[in-house]
């Protein structure tokens, strides 16, 4: 090799090692190998040469560019590298960090009730049920032992909607969760061990009612389920969802058609300073009761192998009583400062061990 190309190729391999980003070695390729490049001037020179010495420099020239165009891939590889490592060293998270606290985007009360209440009954063995909210007058009324003309039907506020089917029965938009006890029996044989958080609707409108609302309902059914059963999964839930292990409950005798016996279920408080727990007052928090035999029957159920509890709670309720909230309008309003105050960090998801 004559001693330029040897000074060529020791430049070159020199700026190369030198060049710290790929733009830097970019110019470099175009220098040497590019249109004008140093290299392409070399081989454009050769036409003027005289055979003999021109075979002699071209082959030499080729080997130059096979090694130049080597080194410069080799380089480009090297840089490439040293990049993602670079970018992958400035990502790198400490995923053992506790969360950061939230600054944009929270999760809405109501949802975070129902976080919670699924993370309890979900520790419990329950699994997450769900129903259209236009429901058959069937699946909301009939199934639950509540025929037409039944009085409960009158206190609900019902919105109707066309009957869609050819028997004329109206649809309406579900009144409570209960229907999806009855689409749980009808899917699936007992036993069955579920919650349905969901939206419900009543034509009521003030301080405590919304039009829409939503409520959990609950429902177990196996053999040689009993009046304990309820009570100690409703006691553990109510402790576990207020987190308060002393929180005293209270099981008062009601009525509810599709239950039998029915239970309306209190938790204790103080009425003048609205602290859960303490005090000597009661709080109405839910209502429950043991399935009534006809409603398992209507679901397909023998009541005489199978039977169950039912459970059914405003969310909106017992998220207002757990965080001291005495209006229900804000709920829906979306006034952000209401929102920061009340949201919860999405990165610290509803977890029992942590506490809720
Ligand atoms: N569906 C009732 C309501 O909306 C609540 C309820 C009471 C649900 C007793 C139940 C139950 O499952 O057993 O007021």
């Amino acid at each position: 090799m004559t001693d330029d190309l040897a000074s060529l190729e020791a430049e070159t391999v020199a700026a190369l090692s030198a060049a710290g980003d790929l733009r830097a070695w970019d110019a470099i390729r175009v220098g040497v190998l590019g249109k004008s490049g140093r290299l392409t001037l070399l081989l454009k020179a050769l036409g003027a040469l005289a055979p003999e010495a021109r075979r002699a420099r071209g082959e030499a020239l080729n080997v130059l560019r096979d090694r130049l165009a080597a080194a410069i891939e080799a380089r480009r590889l090297a840089l490439e590298a040293d990049a993602l490592a670079a970018r992958l060293a400035g990502e790198r998270i400490d995923i053992t960090l506790p969360p950061p606290p939230a600054t944009e985007g929270l999760i809405h009360p109501i949802s975070r009730a129902m976080e919670e209440i699924v993370a309890i009954f979900g520790a419990m063995g329950f699994t997450v049920a769900e129903g259209p909210d236009i429901e058959t007058d069937w699946h909301n009324f009939g199934a639950l032992n509540i025929p037409a003309h039944h009085p409960a039907r009158a206190d609900l506020d019902t919105f109707y909607l066309p009957p869609a089917e050819a028997d004329g029965a109206p649809l309406v938009l579900r009144t409570h969760t209960s229907p999806v006890q009855v689409r749980s029996m009808l899917s699936a044989p007992p036993p069955i061990r579920v919650i349905v958080p969901g939206r419900t609707y009543r034509a009521d409108h003030d301080a405590t009612h919304s039009p829409m609302f939503h409520q959990c309902e609950g429902l177990v059914i196996g053999q040689g389920i009993t009046l304990g059963h309820l009570k100690g999964c409703l006691i553990d839930f109510l402790r576990a969802f207020f987190a308060l292990p002393d929180l005293p409950v209270r099981f008062r005798s009601s009525y509810f058609p599709f239950t039998e016996p029915s239970m309306e279920v209190d938790i204790g408080w103080d009425r003048k300073s609205g602290e859960i727990g303490g005090g000597k007052d009661w709080l109405e928090i839910l209502g429950s009761g043991m399935v009534h035999p006809k409603v398992l029957a209507n679901c397909g159920i023998d009541p005489r192998e199978w039977q169950g509890f039912a459970f059914g709670m405003g969310i909106e309720r017992v998220a207002m009583l757990k965080h001291g909230i005495t209006d229900l309008r804000p709920f829906y309003e979306s006034d952000l400062r209401w929102l920061r105050h009340y949201g919860s960090n999405p990165l610290a998801p509803a977890m029992l061990h942590e506490g809720l």
